[in-house]
């Protein structure tokens, strides 16, 4: 007869709502309880009597995913994972469900698997219905965005010819007329207009034609190599040098190269431009952690205030007297198009920060993604 311990955590399996299912290292189905039953459509008596083998690899066609499973954690011990598989039985809908399992251990000894399988087929469905309704949402907002990146490309070329014609034109009448100081001033500043007028097309140009990422493993020493070799070229044309600071170790990116490097590149410029001294020194960090890769890049200099913190990232934003402002911008879409996100701290008069947080590249394509 059986204990009364025994009989309450008998009470307590059967009046779980998952199923539960005890397998020996041998294969055997120990124990399970009234929900197990239920959830993969089997009855008690087969339950009882089957080896695990028996009950789930004669339908290898259909659930082959389930099988694989379970399978993986029998002979490979892949415990701890949560899984969400479909399953299928004849007359019955498909439904999905979570496996998670662990060890029954007694002492160092493998006594047992404990699998817990939960029917998640309502939040998968709810689940799979918000996704599709956010890939209507994204589908509709990337038509926008398209949209509204056409007009962009037709307005600037649209302005750029009568404003190559204001410019030439201007230049060629301040060779051939004979002008006093006051009316050269004049078209001095209509060729400085058209030149500032220029400079702001193309960057609009460069920002709609930001084309979607074509993201490969590459890595991030190899891109941070060529982008500092680019800002050293930069740096001697403004007459500044830079001393380097790189991490000696290497991180593999899910990145588009050339538009990344183009994000890190608007950093590193803004990092020499935006220095006090002609002797520039740049330090670049890398950190991975939960699934993401931060690349931060500092460097001393003017810095920015708190109150123009907020409006770095804005499009035609600029401190400086010739600058066009859409570097930042720039920068944090091509970031963003990537899933990523970027910031930029400083402290007045000190410096800045710039950091790009990367998601890495998920393989564990199977894991459950369900809350
Ligand atoms: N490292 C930095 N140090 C100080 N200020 C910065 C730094 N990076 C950006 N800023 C501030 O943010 C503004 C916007 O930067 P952004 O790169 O977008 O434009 P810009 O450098 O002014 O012009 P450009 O279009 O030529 O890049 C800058 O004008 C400056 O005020
Ligand atoms: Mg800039």
């Amino acid at each position: 007869m059986q204990n009364i311990d025994e009989r309450i955590v008998r009470n307590i399996v059967e009046s779980l709502p998952v199923g539960l299912m005890v397998i020996s290292p041998e294969g055997d189905i120990v124990t399970h309880n009234a929900a197990l039953c239920s959830i993969l459509d089997l009855d008690e008596e087969k339950l009882s009597s089957a080896s695990w083998a028996e009950l789930f690899i004669e339908d290898v066609d259909r659930n082959t995913e389930f099988n694989q499973v379970i399978l993986d954690v029998i002979e490979r011990k892949t415990v701890g994972i949560r899984h969400i598989v479909a399953y299928e039985k004849t007359g019955v809908k498909r439904r999905r469900l979570c496996i998670t399992s662990s060890f029954l251990q007694e002492g160092e000894a493998l006594i047992g698997i404990v699998f817990l399988i939960e029917d998640v087929t309502d939040k998968y469905d709810m689940l799979e219905k918000e996704n599709n309704y956010l890939r209507e949402i994204q589908g509709l907002q990337s038509e926008r965005l398209e949209g509204l990146n056409k007009l962009a490309m037709s307005m600037a070329h649209q302005i750029r010819n009568p404003l190559m014609s204001i410019g030439g034109s201007s230049n060629l009448l301040l060779k051939n007329l004979s002008l006093d100081q006051r009316e050269r001033d004049l078209f001095d500043s209509i060729i400085y207009g058209a030149h500032r007028l220029e400079s702001i097309v193309q960057a609009a140009r460069a920002f709609a034609s930001i084309v979607e990422p074509r993201q490969q493993e590459v890595s991030l020493s190899k891109i941070l190599r060529m982008s500092c070799e680019k800002a050293s070229a930069f740096s001697v044309n403004l007459g500044r040098s830079v001393a380097w600071e790189v991490p000696s170790t290497d991180v593999l990116l899910q990145v588009d190269p050339d538009l990344f490097e183009k994000a890190i590149l608007v950093l590193l410029f803004n990092s020499i431009e935006f220095s006090v001294e002609n002797e520039v020194a740049v330090s670049i960090g890398v950190i991975e952690q939960d699934n993401e890769t931060l690349i931060s890049i500092t460097a001393q200099g003017i810095g920015v205030s708190s109150e123009d913190i907020p409006y770095v990232f804005d499009p035609f934003y600029s401190t400086k007297p010739d600058g066009v402002g859409m570097g930042l911008t720039v920068a944090r879409r091509i970031v963003m198009e990537h899933g990523g996100e970027i910031t930029l701290t400083s402290v007045a008069g000190k410096g800045a920060t710039a950091t790009i947080v990367i998601p890495c590249s998920n393989s564990n394509s199977n894991l459950c993604s369900l809350p």
